[in-house]
Formats: structure tokens, sequence, C-alpha cells
């Protein structure tokens, strides 16, 4: 079938099997391999994407839900200010990226952030509740994410709080 959608920005279109894995359409048909495809069941979060602005596990999105809908990956996200905020906040933090699941931290912070300027703790902590990392302690995470959200005030507001 044919799927429209509209893809970081630009709408596309592309050939594929309505139950094809977005993760799969992602990497294969537009090369934006910054997705990654990781256990490929929603448990892991490397995969992760914004849909309508909401982060989803596109291993988990068939194609005939991805119609009309609006993605984000991280390769589109990274054109962004808000991208800058939470690499910076995450760099201030510690926050170590290794490549595997640093899109789907990103946009998870992204998530958060865009719900709540400030979250608490246990609000992080949810919110990077489906992503799976190897390499981040919690706490270091809850800090990056509020450092970013310093770094977004401060870029929105021109000051820290
Ligand atoms: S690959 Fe999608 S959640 Fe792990
Ligand atoms: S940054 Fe290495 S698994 Fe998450």
């Amino acid at each position: 079938m044919t799927i429209n959608f509209i893809l970081n920005g630009e709408d596309v279109e592309v050939q594929s099997e309505a139950n094809a894995r977005l993760v799969d359409i992602l990497r294969e048909s537009f090369h934006l391999t910054g997705t990654k495809a990781g256990c490929l069941a929603g448990r892991c979060g490397a995969c992760s994407v914004l849909m309508n602005n909401q982060l989803i596990p596109s291993c988990l999105a068939p194609a005939f839900r991805v119609r009309g809908a609006e993605i984000i990956t991280i390769e589109g996200f990274a054109q962004t200010d808000e991208y800058r905020d939470i690499t910076g906040g995450f760099e201030q933090a510690g926050v170590i990226c290794c490549g595997y699941c640093d899109g789907g931290k990103i946009l998870a912070a992204d998530a958060l952030l865009s719900r709540s300027g400030r979250p608490g703790r246990e609000e992080i902590l949810a919110g990077f509740g489906g992503i799976s990392c190897r390499c981040t302690e919690p706490d270091s995470l809850v800090e990056g994410v509020l450092a970013a959200a310093e770094i977004r005030q401060r870029r929105i507001y021109g000051r820290g709080a």
C-alpha cells in the first residue's frame, strides 16, 4: 500500500506492507539509522520517535497507522534549538550517550519538557520508563533533564528560572 506521511517536516510517500514496522521503513526506505532496531518488542526505547508529538516505539507502529501522521526522528529533531537544549543539559550532567539509545533518551527528554517546563524527579524517571539504557545512571538522567530545562528557560526567557 502507499503510505503518505510527514517525516521531519517534509511530505513523503513510501510503498509498504500495511503491517511493516515504522522502524524498518525509517531505516530502510529513508536511511534514518539514528532510529535503532533493538528489541523490536516495545521494551528498549532505542527505536523511539515522535508521532504527532507523542513519544512512541516505532517498532510497534505498523505502517497503516502512520498514514497522515507527523513523524520526527532524531535526525529531524537534531536541527532544532530544543535538541541543543537537551544535549547541552546532558553534557553538563555527564549523561553518557554511546550511540545506541541516544535518540530515544533525547526524544524522551523533549517529550517530558514539552509537558512540564520543570519536571520533578519522579516525573523524569517515569518519562524514561520506556527507555532501557545500559550506560546512564538514573540520577545522571534526572540531572541532565533539569540542566536541559534550565538551558531551555534561559534560551526562551533569558533567565535561569
Ligand atoms: S526496538 Fe522498539 S522498543 Fe526496542
Ligand atoms: S546510551 Fe548506551 S545504551 Fe543507552
